[in-house]
């Protein structure tokens, strides 16, 4: 329970909360008044939900040209951005941690990816980062040419590659730090590398189209800059942006638009769920709303201030709401949100959850605790930012509950802060009143 505050059910006499956290650890001992909820609780081992691996942003950038191409099939690269738009790009680079390329990019292209700006690269050093990012490129056959600019120009790079790739690269002196990934190439194992071998904390891919379509097919994709040129190829041997395959079901999200000289930039994000407990860059989007609709709630000394969405695995948002919506003082956020969906709706068996807080699995206002109603909903999926704390119940378990109905429960510890932000004054309470 997360808001109805019982006399008895505050954990007398303990002034922080128990230490659960993603990598989950459970006090021993509970308390007593077990009941249907606390009974599914996995006492004895740690939490059954799932953390998120780190990884970069990863912000993919492209030119298209009107009829979806990248390039033609000339020899020479087809310029497809304005000037004003290659000096926004380069500004891009100077934002970012690393720059990735594919080696059909390098092949063709003989590209050198560098922040050209002299003001741009001071203000890099300036600020106590390289002069240059991190230029990565990405091949399974390492088969490459030595004497490619982009081995010797800019700053440090690095070639992520396979076993026999690695082998090839280094017999042909590539002046990279060659990286093996394995036998095959992992775009997770490559993105964890960057993230804690080499500091990557943003990720700028310049292509081409194979690279940008295995990332945004695998989810891994942040969000896109895509520019459109006013010109065609057509020609249907040329590069596409994207290639044939599983993307998302539903929209994305157009996040912005820029008219550039001629060219217009567009700026999307995925939108659709990860699955099962594997997180994606759209849940960390469904999960910060949440967190923002938790500070949208009117403040109480008794409860806590929650935000929840409900989106389709299409990407469809079907709900949203917080605690305390529309003047009733004991409105719980997911209820909220799922009494505005149909319950016939056959999207919920798809859906997500998103909760700044874990779902309650004990209250006294509502004959239903909040978790109860995810699973009656049909709903197969939660995401949550924070594990209830005992400020106002002991051992509240909703991931517990959850769980043992069948539901996967995600934590990402990175929002929990985002979380607790509307909360703190009640934080490190021992005990309130109810309200
Ligand atoms: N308009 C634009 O904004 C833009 C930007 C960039 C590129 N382009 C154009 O795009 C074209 C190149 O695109 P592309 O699709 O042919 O090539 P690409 O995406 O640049 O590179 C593909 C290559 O990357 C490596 N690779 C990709 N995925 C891999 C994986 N999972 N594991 C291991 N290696 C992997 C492979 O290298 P190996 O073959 O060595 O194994 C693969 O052949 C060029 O025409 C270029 O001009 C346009």
């Amino acid at each position: 329970m997360r808001e109805d505050v019982r006399p008895g059910a505050v954990r007398p006499g303990v002034g922080a909360a128990y230490g659960r956290t993603s990598s989950g650890s459970f006090p021993e001992a509970f308390g007593a008044g077990a009941d249907w909820e606390r009974a599914s609780r996995p006492r004895d081992r740690p939490p059954r939900e799932s953390a998120s691996m780190p990884h970069p942003y990863v912000l993919l950038s492209a030119a298209v040209s009107l009829d979806g191409y990248l390039d033609d099939t000339g020899p020479e690269r087809l310029l497809l951005s304005s000037p004003a738009d290659f000096d926004r790009v380069d500004e891009v680079r100077a934002s970012v941690d690393a720059i990735l390329v594919g080696a059909g990019t390098i092949r063709a292209d003989n590209p050198r990816l560098l922040v050209n700006s002299p003001q741009r690269r001071a203000a890099r050093v300036a600020a106590g980062r390289a002069e240059y990012p991190l230029k990565v490129a990405v091949s399974a056959s390492g088969e490459l040419d030595p004497r490619a600019r982009f081995w010797h120009t800019g700053g440090e790079k690095v070639l992520c590659t396979t076993d026999e790739g690695a082998r090839r690269a280094r017999k042909a002196g590539i002046a990279a730090d060659v990286v093996s990934l394995g036998t095959a190439l992992d775009w997770g194992a490559l993105l964890e590398h960057l993230h804690d071998v080499r500091g990557v904390r943003r990720l700028m891919v310049e292509g081409g189209g194979t690279v940008h379509t295995q990332l945004l097919q695998q989810e891994l994709a942040d969000e896109m800059q895509l520019v459109l040129a006013p010109l065609f190829v057509g020609d249907p041997r040329a590069p596409r942006l994207f290639g044939p395959g599983a993307y998302q079901g539903g929209r994305l999200r157009l996040v912005e638009t820029r008219a550039i000289e001629d060219v217009v930039l567009m700026r999307y994000e995925p939108t659709a769920p990860g699955t099962a407990d594997r997180v994606v860059p759209a849940d960390r989007h469904w999960l910060r709303l949440a967190c923002e609709l938790a500070a949208q709630c009117p403040p109480s000394r008794t409860a806590f201030s929650v935000g929840a969405v409900v989106v389709a695995a299409d990407g469809t948002e079907l709900a949203r709401g917080h605690s305390r919506e529309a003047g009733d003082p004991a409105a719980h956020a997911e209820e909220a949100a799922l009494a505005k969906v149909d319950p016939a709706d056959p999207r919920l068996a798809g859906a997500t959850v998103y909760s700044s807080l874990e779902p309650c699995a004990r209250r006294s206002s509502r004959p239903r605790p909040c978790a109860r109603l995810i699973l009656d909903a049909g709903v197969r999926r939660v995401v949550t930012a924070w594990r209830e704390p005992d400020t106002f119940v002991e051992d509240a378990d909703g991931a517990g509950v959850l769980t043992a109905g069948g539901v996967k429960v995600v934590v990402v510890p990175e929002f929990e802060e985002a979380a607790k932000g509307p909360n703190r004054h009640l934080l490190g309470r021992e005990g309130v009143e109810e309200g």
